[in-house]
This record gives C-alpha cells, sequence and structure tokens, in this order.
C-alpha cells in the first residue's frame, strides 16, 4: 500500500526514473481524464518549492486535460509495466480506451487526480507555471531537429504537494 513521504526523502536517480522507468502524466478527474508516457522531465526546486517539470506536445489528448486542470500526476513504475507505458505511449486517449487496455487500474485514494495502483511512486503536483518552448531560445540549433512540425512543447512546473511510495 502507499505510505505518504516528505519529496526530500525521494532516495531515486532521477535520470533513471525518468529515461529508463519513463513516467504517466495524468490529468482530469476521476469521472473523465486522460494518461500518457512520458520521459522528459525534472525534479528540482524553484520558487522555493519542491517542483516537478514536464514537457507536452499540444496535440496530446492529455495536453486539452493539463490545460483545463490545477493539477496533474506523476506515475512511476518498475520495468514490468514497460509494456503498458509502450502501450499509453503509443496510442491516444482520444482514440481508444487504452488505459482499459493497458491494464493498470486508476484510483484517487487520497487525491483529486488519478494516478495508478499498480505505481511504485505517485507525486501529485499542483501547476505553478506554463509556457511554450520556443525556438527563439534555440542556443544550440540542432534542437530545431525536435520541431519539424513545430509542435513545441509546453513545459508545467508543478509545486509537488503529495509523495506517495510503497
Ligand atoms: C518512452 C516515451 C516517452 C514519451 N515522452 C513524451 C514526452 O515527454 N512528451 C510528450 O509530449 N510526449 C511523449 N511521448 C509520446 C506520448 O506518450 C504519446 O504521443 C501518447 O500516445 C499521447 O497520448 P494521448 O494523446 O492519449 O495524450 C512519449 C512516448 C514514449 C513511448
Amino acid at each position: 500500500m502507499f505510505q505518504t513521504i516528505d519529496p526530500k526523502q525521494l532516495n531515486k536517480n532521477v535520470f533513471s526514473l525518468l529515461e529508463e522507468q519513463w513516467m504517466l502524466i495524468t490529468a482530469g478527474e476521476e469521472t473523465k481524464f486522460n494518461t500518457m508516457t512520458a520521459s522528459w522531465g525534472g525534479l528540482g526546486v524553484l520558487f522555493h518549492k519542491n517542483v516537478a517539470t514536464i514537457y507536452v506536445r499540444p496535440q496530446r489528448y492529455t495536453f486539452e486535460f493539463l490545460e483545463q486542470q490545477s493539477e496533474f500526476t506523476l506515475s512511476f513504475f518498475d520495468v514490468s509495466h514497460r509494456p503498458a507505458l509502450q502501450l499509453l505511449g503509443s496510442k491516444s486517449g482520444r482514440d481508444t480506451d487504452k488505459i482499459k487496455e493497458s491494464g493498470l487500474t486508476p484510483i484517487t485514494t487520497g487525491t483529486t487526480t488519478p494516478y495508478f495502483e499498480e505505481a511504485e511512486l505517485v507525486l501529485v503536483c499542483r501547476k505553478l507555471y506554463a509556457q511554450d518552448i520556443s525556438p527563439e531560445g534555440f542556443i544550440d540549433p540542432s534542437l530545431h531537429s525536435f520541431y519539424e512540425k513545430k509542435d513545441y512543447h509546453r513545459m508545467y512546473i508543478g509545486e509537488i504537494v503529495q509523495a506517495f511510495t510503497k
């Protein structure tokens, strides 16, 4: 079962968490929400708060929920759940009930925004700041190669207001 922890107690390597384990970004409410796999992001400190940063392209269905809601959750899993994350990162919730298909179990114990029973770490984040990645800011011109369709990610910085681990 999940236990609430102080984010300062987190003893995971952030690079492994994001690049190897990946995460699910979930936004919405129990009756209507969406989730997607992400591996770009960060955990850190800003505005004297513990924060998580995520980067979401505007065509994602999850983007619509992120725009409407004041919070989002990040769920991290052990590698045994990689097939589910692969599925949730390759299909859109606009077209299919991919969450049901993934076999993962959404729950809202102690939160408004759903997260997943099978996760080993969950961060509940309150949106503080959002801004689109802008090509004017590209110092390394190779960054343009990520945006042939000009679908610049929106960066969301959220205060970590709750953290659950098992
Ligand atoms: C490993 C992995 C990492 C991903 N990271 C991101 C990311 O950081 N930002 C993003 O916008 N999309 C990312 N995606 C793509 C979305 O997960 C994918 O487009 C998904 O189908 C969107 O679902 P939705 O339309 O239901 O929101 C990633 C996909 C995978 C498989």
